[in-house]
């Protein structure tokens, strides 16, 4: 299956780099040409001729090697995938940083090929808040992760941090290489909102939800890498790859002001943004003062984006709608494929742990106005945006 696909294996130094030899023959077992590329911190771990003789040729290790006169850009640039595993809390802020130190690093920057990255520390080192910072960044980079496991790490202490299953990875790698999926949107042009709206009550005070816009950018994400030209409509602060048109909004107004333009042109249109559906009639010019006692506050409802473009669109426009919802899943949103009149309702269940909102997860049913349904599992929203797009491009190559 991954037949003649070149896999760079970056391997640092932690204790999960004996797992890093089982990974590696694995890989290889399957077709792969693993590249091995050792940190000299991982080498305190596991000797590279380990790797030397179970890689698809000898471990690279440094800058400096006879082989390539400039080795980090050959192995970059030549890679089907980039995988790292263990993935050290070093090497995550050295990449988030953008800072190139030993030939790893390098090869991370250096590369436009998919990435992996599978960390492994223990506790305290993965719950720290500049690993937790610098792992949130590289998500938004369009870079893959397969989470640590719960159990047993070096010392004896038992907790988070221990390096997935070598089973995992491998399967992981497949899926980001099965087929020739990744490009299969080139050229599309796709319109994709992400985030919760703020309706101001006053020059301090808004309206507004939980949504935090980590859906809609995985799928600004995981539709760039698979060659679609995105604009990202977002009230969210987070970055985007620079090859998104990244768009900055507030209120459900500015949003569809944003789209007024912009949408008439797209392909295909995914509204994963938590529109408000009511705002205040007047926002006060000044801070409404707590002594002048208790505001009334009359709201009016906000136009349904969704349901005016779904009204205007251009033949072969596909558009997708998201449907947030407490209970009754299916049939709400049934429901509301039917009234706003688009091609495909992405649900979810926002009550269910580690569901919608906030969490970098999420589990979805993706229903088509075809009658199609397609549950998606629990899964990193990048996979869930995988999933959505994946619906998309079969729906864009029917007659
Ligand atoms: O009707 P409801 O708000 O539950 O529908 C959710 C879907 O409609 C989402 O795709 C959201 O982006 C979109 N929406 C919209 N304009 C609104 C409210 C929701 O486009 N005013």
């Amino acid at each position: 299956m991954l037949e003649g696909k070149r896999i760079v294996l970056g391997v640092s130094g932690g204790i999960a780099a004996y797992k890093a030899v089982e990974v590696c023959r694995r890989l290889v077992d399957a077709g792969a040409h693993v590249i091995p590329v050792l940190t000299e911190g991982s080498q305190h771990f596991i000797g590279r001729t380990t790797f030397d003789a179970l890689g698809s040729e000898p471990a690279w290790t440094g800058l400096w090697d006879e082989r390539h006169p400039i080795p980090h850009t050959h192995l970059g640039q030549t890679a089907d995938l980039v995988l790292v595993a263990p993935a050290t809390a070093r090497v995550l802020g050295l990449y988030a940083g953008g800072i190139s130190e030993d030939l790893l690093t390098n090869v991370l920057l250096a590369t436009r090929a998919p990435v992996l990255v599978c960390p492994a520390m223990h506790t305290e080192m993965w719950e720290h808040p500049a690993v937790r910072d610098n792992l949130r960044l590289l998500r938004s980079r369009g870079v893959h992760v397969v989470e640590p496991e719960s159990g047993r790490l070096a010392g004896g202490d038992v907790g988070t941090g221990r390096l997935a299953d070598p089973a995992v990875i491998v399967a992981t790698v497949q899926q980001l290489l099965a087929g020739e999926e990744h490009l299969d949107l080139t050229g599309v042009r796709l319109v994709v909102t992400a985030g919760g709206t703020r309706e101001p009550i006053d020059p301090v005070r808004f309206i507004g939800n939980r949504s935090s816009g980590k859906q809609g950018h995985a799928i600004a994400a995981e539709a760039a890498a698979r060659g679609a030209k995105v604009t990202l409509v977002t009230t969210s602060a987070s970055p985007a790859a620079a090859e998104i048109d990244l768009v900055r909004v507030d209120t459900a107004a500015e949003m569809a002001h944003a789209l007024e333009t912009r949408a008439e042109h797209a392909d295909v249109i995914v509204m994963a943004a938590a529109v408000a559906d009511f705002r205040p009639v007047a926002v006060a010019p000044d801070k409404i003062k707590k002594s002048g006692g208790v505001p009334e506050i009359t709201l009016e409802a906000t136009p349904d984006i969704l349901a005016d473009l779904a009204a205007h669109r251009r033949t072969g426009q596909i558009i997708v709608g998201f449907a947030a919802e407490t209970s009754d899943l299916r049939a709400n949103a049934a429901e509301k494929l039917r009234r706003k009149g688009i091609d495909l309702i992405v649900a979810n269940d926002v009550s269910a742990p580690g569901v919608g909102f906030e969490h970098d997860t999420n589990e979805v049913v993706i229903l088509g106005a075809d009658g199609s349904v397609q549950d998606v599992p629990f899964a990193d929203k990048r996979v869930i945006a995988r999933a959505i797009l994946n619906v998309v491009s079969t729906l864009r190559s029917k007659p």
